[in-house]
Parts: C-alpha cells; structure tokens; sequence
C-alpha cells in the first residue's frame, strides 16, 4: 500500500509502533521494521546519549530498514540531556524522529539540518496545526482513546482525525484505538495516511516486556482502562489494577490539592517492575482501550501481515460490494 506516509519514511505498510516506556527497545523496533512498518526505539527509556547510541547500533544489527526514534518532552525538575540524545541519533544516521508532549521547535532545526524527517504526536488539532508550522513533516493524532497521555480535550478519533483532515496539509496518521485492518481502513476514510499502534504491540512475541503484561491486555476489555492525574493536568490513561484504585482513592480523597508527590508509590520507577519483571501491581502503566480488540499474542510479522490483508479484503470485497 503506497501512502504519502509510507512514501515520507521509506517503508513498505503505512504503519508504525510508536515509542513506548521501557517498551520500544531494539528487539521491537527492528521486528517492526522489518516487517514493513516503522518500528521506534523510545529515546528517554535508555537514560544517557551514550545507551541511546549502543540501542540504535543493536537496531542496526537486526534490520537494515528505516527505524525511528522517540524523544518525549516531559516537563522535569532534571531535564534529560536532549542535545546529547539528538547528537547520537544525527551521529547515527537514523532517518525518523518521533516527537511527543512538548513543542519540539528548540530541537527541530538541528534534526532537519540533519535530513532527519520528525513525526510529531499531538492529541488535539491546534497542536497539530502548531507541529505543521514550526516545520513537522507529519503528525500522528493521538485520540482519546489511545493508551498513555490523551491530553485534557478528549476528542476521539471519530471526530479528531477528519477534523485534522480539514486543517492539516502535512500528511497524518492516526494514532490511539488502532488494532488491525479495520482500524487502518476507517483512519485512511477519515483522511490518515496511515496508523500509529501502541499497546497492540505489546502483545506481540517480538515485545521484550514480560508474558504477565501481554496476557494483561489480552485479558483486558475496553471497560478496563482508567484516566488518572486529571487534577494534575497530566492525564494518562493506565489498566486499571490495585495501585490504580489506590492512586484513584487519594485523588478522590485530596480532590484538587492532589500533589504528585501523594502519588509517587504508583507511579514512580514503576515502570522497570511491570515490564520487565512482571509485578503487575506494582504501579500504573500506560494501556488503550483497544486492548479490548487484543485477543491473541502474534509475532510483529503475522500481525502486520494480518492487518494488510484484512485491510485489502475489506477495501476489495466489503466496501466494494455496497
Ligand atoms: C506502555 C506504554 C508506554 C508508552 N510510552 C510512551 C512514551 O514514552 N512516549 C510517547 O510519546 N508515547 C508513549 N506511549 C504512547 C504510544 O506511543 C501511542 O501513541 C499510543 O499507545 C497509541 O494508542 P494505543 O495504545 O491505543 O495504540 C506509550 C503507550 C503505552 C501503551
């Protein structure tokens, strides 16, 4: 399938794994982009310029296809050492950047010296428009829907991407409560030029993050999501699980003189504990509701060929007998 997306970064299927938490190493990148899509190291995940650089030279060594990576702008007391991350990605010659949470200007023109094409990932249409004049070659929307930060708009994909449609003349993909072919065939109506997956990639053989978290999103339905720290303007959406109700408990409790410091037990260094060793409760992480799309563990390759097929089948055969 040719798209201007699939056309911007040089890949095969117009879809791409965004970065993940301690989710997006080489091993899942590389199974992306190898399957045709555009897989994603998550740059903040490896913690100095110095790993980023020893994560993409991995990458390099199981695919020869285009991969990106993800820098998110968090607001920190201790800010990572972006430029340091930036120079390694140059250095390295990685050809996509994705970017998240803050305006990315300061960074842009160093990458764009460098040829580098950034994606930014946005949640609403004003920060999409804001991405496409600071000199973004493409946005992923992100829609209320998705798993990790929605944003305070809660616009879903039905309304948001046709909405950028109308205001966007850089190309986009949808991004947030995208599973399979169905998902790729209704973004591409709504006027994506293709789809961005999260939590359905996890729940793959190639994800390096323990057994317990894929068959948690497999066991998950769409009613099992919760949004925490809204009064705290930094909404996420998370599974819901103990540390969850807990969290959600003082929220109740403190209303708005909730500080992040009342709930650092679940959500500080959580991360490491759920991904890796499997400690399901150990805290909140990030899930879509999609999960309740997710029903099985495939490799990244069966999926995505999956998705094309039953994305070809549905254009083909469905849309077209009406
Ligand atoms: C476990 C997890 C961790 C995530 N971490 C990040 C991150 O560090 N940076 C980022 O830009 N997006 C992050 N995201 C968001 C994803 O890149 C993607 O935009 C989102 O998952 C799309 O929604 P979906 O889960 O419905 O597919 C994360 C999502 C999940 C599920």
């Amino acid at each position: 399938m040719k798209t201007k997306i699939t056309e911007l970064f040089g890949i095969e299927h117009p879809i791409i794994q965004g970065g993940m938490h301690h989710v997006g190493f080489a091993e899942l990148a590389a199974a992306v982009s190898n399957a045709g899509g555009l897989g994603t190291i998550t740059g903040l995940t490896q913690g100095t310029p110095e790993k980023l650089a020893n994560e993409i030279a991995r990458c390099k060594e199981m695919t020869d296809k285009p991969f990106a990576v993800n820098l998110t702008f968090l607001p920190s007391l201790t800010p990572p050492d972006y430029p340091g991350l930036i120079k390694e990605i140059i250095d390295a010659g990685v050809p996509v950047v994705e970017t998240a949470g803050r305006n990315p200007a300061e960074y842009l023109p160093a990458l764009k010296e460098a040829g580098i094409k950034v994606i930014h990932k946005c949640t609403s249409v004003r920060h999409s428009i804001k991405a496409q004049s600071i000199g973004c070659d493409a946005v992923s929307v992100d829609g209320f829907e998705c798993g990790g930060h929605p944003g305070e708009d809660d616009i879903p994909n039905f309304i948001l991407l046709p909405r950028a449609a109308e205001e966007l003349e850089i190309p986009f993909v949808a991004s947030g409560g995208m599973a399979d072919g169905r998902s790729l065939v209704a973004a591409m109506a709504l006027g994506a030029e293709g789809m961005n997956m999260g939590t359905r990639f996890i729940a793959t053989q190639d994800a390096p993050v323990h057994q317990n978290v894929k068959e948690a999103i497999v066991n998950a339905t769409e009613l099992d999501t919760r949004l925490i720290m809204r009064s705290l303007t930094n909404t996420e959406r998370v599974l819901n699980n103990e540390a969850v109700e807990r969290l959600m408990e003082k929220e109740k409790r403190l209303g708005d003189d909730l500080k992040f410091e009342d709930i650092l037990d679940e959500v500080a260094g959580v991360y490491p504990k759920i991904m890796h060793e499997g400690t399901m409760e150990a805290g909140a992480w990030s899930c879509g509701m999609v999960a309740g799309l997710v029903n099985d563990i495939p490799t990244v390759q069966d999926l995505i060929n999956n998705i094309m097929s039953q994305a070809d089948e549905i254009i083909k055969s469905r849309l077209r007998n009406f």
